[in-house]
């Protein structure tokens, strides 16, 4: 199985990997790239001279151009939490100390390169039987990866299969920080003001790993806020399954290894490395790292993009991505109290037939997505080659492809989209592309 193209230690994508890459290589990159600054590297990625890097490089970009910045107005104990976490993101795991037995990928940061959206190499594949989570038959998610002696696993006949990107990460913090009020205020399960539109809270259990102490746990129905569905209620249950599930790393949280059911040759190929794999530090310091990492900041406005703007609120694009929620108390200063610009409500919408994975999660049935934050599409194309891939799986390859791709509740925003001049079209995609 290939790994695809290669996410470069600063999240940039190298081009097209030849041949068929090792799990070795991404740690042996990784350390290797501990060398430089990454901004460097970033810098040596654009320029395109055939000189060495050592000849071009002064300046680090400027602030807000990036996905894997910290947050304005952290303490300096905070900066360094920040900084121990990003080292644990970016950890490569080998065979030797951890990785599977069975796996999708070797380090948060190989699927979330440089924090901002995914590529389709990366793509997690989840499944259901008649929204059961078929755990007997390897589910909620393929590892479609083994280490030596173990079995990598297979789509089974006859589930609902759901194919999902990784979204970005950055600004993951802000939006645990928003307070349950404020995402249930915009509720609208019924249509009662008849517009149409008519999101809703997927209500979610969180697993009873998670302290009830922790944001988003606690005893009965939480409110879901991360994932593609808004599956998810707490950052540490995503960090910890994304550990045991996406990369077969056992935590204090999840000490017992995840295998495939359906293989008859686990025991050896198990990992040698004693259980569990990592600490709760680990995990404390990667939650640490993502909810101090900052959105991008938004590009300059400009007329144009101030009539795209009044356009996005006549097109109804507001109702669901919502320009701004606030955040209440939060013991990271930089995140309490503010307003944050991310374009969503963070609730779930059925989006039509043509969008639908037809398999259920939690609350969230098989038509409803969570509104898509939009925020750093700026500069995304930057990390990508030039490329850009959006919606859940990725399918969509620019802004406007992705709108003509909405349907149901959406619907109406899209028909106003097509009905506008090309002018004002161009001057929404302006807007919306500069966030
Ligand atoms: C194999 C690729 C892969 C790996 C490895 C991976 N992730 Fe993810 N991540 C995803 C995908 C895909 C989603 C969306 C999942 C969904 O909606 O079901 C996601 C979602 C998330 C989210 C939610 C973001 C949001 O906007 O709601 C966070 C936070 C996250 N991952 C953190 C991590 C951390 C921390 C690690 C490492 C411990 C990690 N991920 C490893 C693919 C990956
Ligand atoms: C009924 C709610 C709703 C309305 C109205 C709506 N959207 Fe969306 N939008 C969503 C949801 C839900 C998603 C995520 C769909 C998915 O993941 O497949 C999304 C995704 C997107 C994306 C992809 C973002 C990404 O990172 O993948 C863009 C761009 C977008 N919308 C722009 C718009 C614009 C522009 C309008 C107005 C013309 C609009 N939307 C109207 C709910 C809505």
């Amino acid at each position: 199985m290939s790994y695809g193209r290669v996410p470069q230690d600063d999240g940039r994508i190298a081009p097209q990997a030849k041949g068929r890459p090792r799990v070795m290589h991404s740690a042996r990159r990784a350390r290797r790239a501990a060398w430089f600054d990454p901004a460097v590297v970033a810098i040596c990625a654009l320029a395109l001279a055939p000189l060495g890097c050592g000849d071009l490089l002064t300046t680090k970009p400027p602030a807000g151009t990036r996905f894997d910045q910290p947050l304005d107005g952290l303490g300096n104990g905070e900066l360094g939490d920040f900084q121990d976490g990003q080292t644990q993101f970016r950890r490569a795991f080998s065979i030797s100390e951890g990785l599977g037995p069975i796996f999708n990928n070797v380090s948060c940061a190989s699927c979330h390169s440089g924090d901002g959206r995914g590529i389709p190499a990366n793509t997690l594949t989840r499944f259901s039987r008649a929204g059961d989570l078929a755990l007997a038959e390897g589910g909620p998610q393929i590892q479609d990866k083994a280490i030596p002696g173990a079995e990598p696993e297979r789509l089974p006949v006859g589930v609902e299969v759901s194919h999902r990107l990784p979204p970005p990460v950055f600004g993951v913090g802000l939006v645990e920080a928003i307070t349950d009020s404020t995402i249930l205020a915009n509720e609208d399960a019924g249509d009662g003001d008849g517009d149409g539109i008519s999101g809703r809270v997927n209500w979610v259990t969180p697993p009873a790993f998670v302290p009830a102490t922790e944001p988003g746990a606690g005893p009965g129905l939480r409110v879901g806020r991360f994932g593609r569905k808004a599956q998810v209620s707490s950052l540490l249950q995503q960090t910890v399954d994304a550990y045991h599930q996406d990369m077969g790393i056992t935590s204090s949280f999840r000490s017992v290894e995840n295998t495939n059911p359906l293989s008859n040759v686990v025991v050896p190929g198990l990992d040698g490395a004693p259980d569990p794999e990592v600490g709760g530090q680990a995990v404390n310091d990667v939650m640490q790292y993502m909810r101090m990492l900052a959105p991008p900041s938004p590009g300059e406005m400009t007329p144009r993009r101030e009539q795209g703007a009044t356009l996005f609120a006549t097109a109804t694009c507001a109702s669901c991505h919502i320009p701004s929620l606030r955040t209440g108390a939060h013991e990271i200063e930089a995140l309490a109290d503010r307003d944050v610009v991310l374009f969503s409500d963070l609730i779930v919408h059925d989006l039509g037939d043509g969008l639908a994975d037809n398999r259920p999660d939690g609350g969230a049935d098989g038509h409803e997505w969570r509104t898509a934050p939009l925020w750093g599409l700026r500069i995304a194309r930057e990390f990508l080659n030039g490329a850009l891939f959006l919606l859940h799986d990725g399918r969509a390859r620019s802004v406007e492809e992705a709108v003509r791709l909405h349907g149901g509740e959406a619907a109406g925003a899209r028909d106003a989209f097509v009905a506008m001049s090309a002018d004002e079209r161009a001057a929404l995609l302006d807007f919306v592309e500069s966030r």
